[in-house]
């Protein structure tokens, strides 16, 4: 075999054993680059006799081409193994299930749903949410809203009070959200306008009554807001939050001390099987309490009642909640059960809007 045959067959031997990129590049350098062993043929050109330089530049130029072929070739292969490779390490499983995340597995509670409906229908009237704190003392829960120390509503509200302090008085768990209307009228100016939701406490338990439950208090005050306004704020609230195009409402006199004068108010309803009908049928339910602030509150706040005037109003959020959604135990929205959340409860992302039909 001649000297140039058997450089040919090393090197495609070689490159036939190479089996990465790199040591392909260093077989094609040490053949074909500048110093390499078949460039070094080349340059023995010269000293040939010329009839014999013709075929054996050609013969070069033929070992040349073979090489050149078989490093693409070669190279095309290695580069088909490594792609191969990579898909085969990054491939995803898309057969694996989905894990449920939080926002699947979580539950908002009926409770701060229905709170999150009222603010949003409020807000829409323009009033602002308004807060105050759970612990009170007896000048926010009681004497400012017109129950004096011997008065018999502070009986009926079944306290519950913390320790006597060393001035001889208690603070106590505020038993409505009253003490709101006062904590805002003492730190606003008139116009006001807002709602008060939130936690109350009353020694108190049955299949209607736990503890602690909620409520929501409404607050109007200003020169000229009457009982017309009181009827038409409580009448499109309780259209939009049972979602209804008509609710029949009456209003029964009634007392509370901090109105005068109170009112409660029933809504018209019809009960089919389970479930309860706002606005139709010729049943009655209670459903909230209101009145005009009483003057001795507006004075209590060191407002002046011949200026100033407006109406309040206080609703039981959890039978609110019991009523639009159809749980019929109050204990159990409190009792802590999953399996109950799971039924009553709702979407992280189904929040409230009048646009979209509240309690989507
Ligand atoms: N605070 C009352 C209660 O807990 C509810 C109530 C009635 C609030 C009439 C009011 C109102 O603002 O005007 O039973």
């Amino acid at each position: 075999m001649s000297e140039i045959k058997q450089l040919e067959t090393q090197i495609l031997a070689a490159i036939k054993a190479s089996d990465d990129l790199a040591d392909l590049e260093s077989i094609r350098v040490s053949a074909l680059g500048k110093k390499g062993s078949v460039s070094a043929l080349m340059k023995g050109l010269g000293q040939l006799p010329p009839q014999e330089r013709k075929s054996f530049g050609q013969q070069v130029n033929g070992v040349k081409q073979a090489l050149n072929q078989a490093l693409g070739d070669k190279k095309t292969a290695l580069a088909d193994i490594a792609l191969a490779a990579r898909l085969a390490s990054e491939s995803a499983d898309v057969t694996l299930s989905v894990r449920t995340g939080p926002m699947a597995e979580g539950r908002i509670h009926p409770i701060s749903q229905v709170m999150d409906e009222i603010n949003e229908i409020f807000a829409d009237m323009g009033f602002d949410i308004a807060e105050g704190p759970d612990i009170e003392d007896d000048f926010h829960n009681f004497t400012a809203l017109n129950i004096p120390a011997e008065h018999p509503a502070r009986q009926e509200q079944d306290t519950f009070y913390f320790p006597k302090r060393a001035d001889g008085s208690s603070l106590v768990l505020r038993t409505h959200t009253s003490p709101v209307q006062i904590r805002t009228m003492l730190s606003r100016k008139p116009p006001i306008r807002i709602i008060a939701p939130g936690r109350v406490y009353r020694i108190d338990s049955d299949q209607t009554h736990t503890p602690m439950f909620h409520q929501v208090e409404g607050l109007v005050i200003d020169e000229e807001t009457h009982m017309g306004h009181l009827k038409w704020v409580l009448e499109e609230f309780l259209k939009a939050f049972f979602e209804v195009d008509n609710v029949q409402m009456r209003f029964r006199a009634n007392h509370f001390p901090f109105t005068e004068p109170s009112m409660e108010v029933d809504v018209r309803y019809k009960r089919v099987g389970n479930e309860v009908r706002i606005g139709e049928g010729d049943e009655w339910m209670e459903i909230l309490g209101c009145g005009m602030v009483h003057p001795n509150v507006l004075k209590a706040v060191g407002y002046d009642p011949d200026q100033l005037q407006g109406f309040a109003f206080g609703v039981g959020i959890d039978r609110l909640a019991m009523l639009k959604y159809g749980a019929p135990d109050l204990r159990e929205f409190f009792a802590g059960d999953m399996r109950w959340l799971k039924h009553y409860g709702f979407g992280v992302l189904d929040v409230p809007t009048l646009a979209g039909g509240l309690g989507s």
